[in-house]
């Protein structure tokens, strides 16, 4: 089977270069760092585009495969612009998802909002905006979603998203599918659902169902049981109400590779697991061929993304672990602080012909839980060095803070060996600009 990008642990331009430098997209990190400071999120295009080009060649086997990247993953307007020319289309869950879409002028159509508690003024800007389609999570949204539309004299595209019922093996923040999930209509809801969309709801069009199981998923048949479930539904759905869907939205979830014992499957693998599926319900059902809709996210963005430190302090805990500290950490990539996520690095600057040293990469925030990386091998790490994590363009930026008043990172975007600033570093000035001082709290001096 042919390995596709996101089963690489680097972006696919890394190298070392003239200098001895870690180098990607033709840029050399430690001239990056330089340039642009540190802690810095590198994106390489030609990752990206890779990645794109390998969902495109998967799937063209089923013409009827739309792909709607989704935006949680890592959602800037040049990001979105990038994937809107490779023919994507996007998952979004927030009116900032949406505007950011807009804002790099997607057309609306390739919208699809999701969602477990939309509220009200989000569902009629989305509307106005004219996006393709509303997942509707739950019977609270169902009579909110109409009556918005009713209100504004228009009809919504909808599709249901369920609960399958389904687990998989991932960390247990981020399994969606299993029967006690939050999101979805459960099973036995969805009869209820097509009624009141049949008998009270008129400004609701119902195209098909929704389900997403899971992330950094690495089990292949959890997709086809996925779409056993739902092929199941929609036929069910036609014999009782003789209503047709044709359309299933599978979600996103394929892993990707942070560590060298990873072993994702490819995104051909995986396409062609879900082809045969989708043939094999088609005719066991005897139902039209389905559009099918995926919405993945880090398989799309991880491996494209590294982010840049500089080792400041460190710290040898006699007999114990050595620490070495850098200029970022849980505020920039809350990942392994929050599920124990593990990464790998490499030292931009030095070649690892040094004699290596067992190391633990500490952030820089008053955390003793902000550690990115534990026990790794580095070469003789110092003050001053340049960490490149790789795999950090899903979930990194995205889930970002300003915890302890630190302004988030900047992102550049690199491709034949030219860099441009994507998102910018955030001020002082960015820091204290949504504070307001009430007067009564104003003296003399600060007025
Ligand atoms: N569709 C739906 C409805 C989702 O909820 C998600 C992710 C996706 C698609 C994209 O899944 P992906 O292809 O990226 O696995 N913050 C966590 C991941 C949370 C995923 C939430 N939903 C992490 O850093 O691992």
């Amino acid at each position: 089977m042919t390995k596709s990008t996101n089963q690489f642990l680097k972006p696919i331009t890394t190298t070392i270069n003239n200098q001895g430098n870690l180098d990607i997209g033709g840029c050399d990190l430690v001239e990056l760092a330089e340039k642009y400071e540190t802690p810095l999120y590198v994106i390489d295009e030609k990752t990206l585009r890779n990645i794109c080009s390998d969902y495109k060649e998967a799937f063209g086997k089923y013409p009827k495969t739309k792909m709607v990247y989704a935006a949680k993953a890592l959602c800037t307007s040049a990001i979105m612009k990038i994937l809107d020319e490779e023919g994507f289309g996007f998952d979004t869950v927030s009116l900032g998802e949406i505007y950011t879409a807009h804002n790099a002028k997607v057309d609306m159509k390739k919208i699809l909002f999701n969602g477990n508690n939309k509220s009200y003024d989000e569902l009629e800007a989305a509307l106005e905006y004219g996006v393709g389609r509303f997942s509707v999570d739950n019977f609270y949204e169902l009579a909110l979603l109409n009556e918005i539309a009713l209100t504004k004299k228009t009809k919504a595209d909808i599709l249901l998203r369920i609960t399958p019922g389904i687990e998989c093996h991932t960390h247990e923040y981020i399994q969606t599918g299993h029967l006690d999930s939050k999101f979805g209509f459960d099973l036995t809801q969805i009869d209820e659902a097509i009624e009141l969309i049949q008998n009270e709801y008129k400004n609701l069009v119902l195209h098909g169902l929704h389900a997403h199981v899971g992330s950094q998923i690495f089990e292949t048949n959890i997709f086809s049981d996925e779409i056993e479930i739902m092929a199941r539904e929609i036929s069910r759905i036609e014999k009782t109400y003789g209503l047709k869907l044709n359309e299933i939205n599978i979600g996103g979830g394929l892993g990707v590779k942070y560590i060298e014992q990873d072993a994702p499957p490819s995104t051909f693998e995986i396409a062609d697991i879900i082809i045969n599926k989708i043939n094999e319900v088609v005719e066991k059902y005897n139902i039209e061929p389905p559009l099918i809709f995926l919405e993945p996210g880090r398989s799309i963005i991880s491996t494209a993304g590294v982010t840049l430190y500089t080792i400041g302090s460190s710290k040898q805990v006699p007999h114990g672990t050595k620490y070495i500290s850098v200029d970022g950490g849980m505020a920039d990539n809350p990942r392994p602080s929050m599920y124990q996520a593990e990464y790998s690095a490499q030292i931009a600057n030095k070649k690892d012909i040094f004699k290596t040293e067992k190391v633990t990469i500490a952030g820089r925030y008053c955390e003793s839980g902000d550690i990115l990386i534990k026990d790794i091998e580095l070469p003789q790490p110092e003050e001053g060095d340049i960490i490149c994590v790789y795999n950090t363009g899903a979930y990194n930026y995205s889930m970002a803070s300003n915890y302890n008043r630190v302004g988030r990172s900047a992102m550049v975007l690199v491709n034949n060996s030219e860099s441009e600033i994507i998102v910018r570093r955030e001020t002082l000035e960015d820091l204290v600009s949504h504070d307001l001082i009430p007067n009564r709290l104003k003296n003399e001096r600060n007025i």
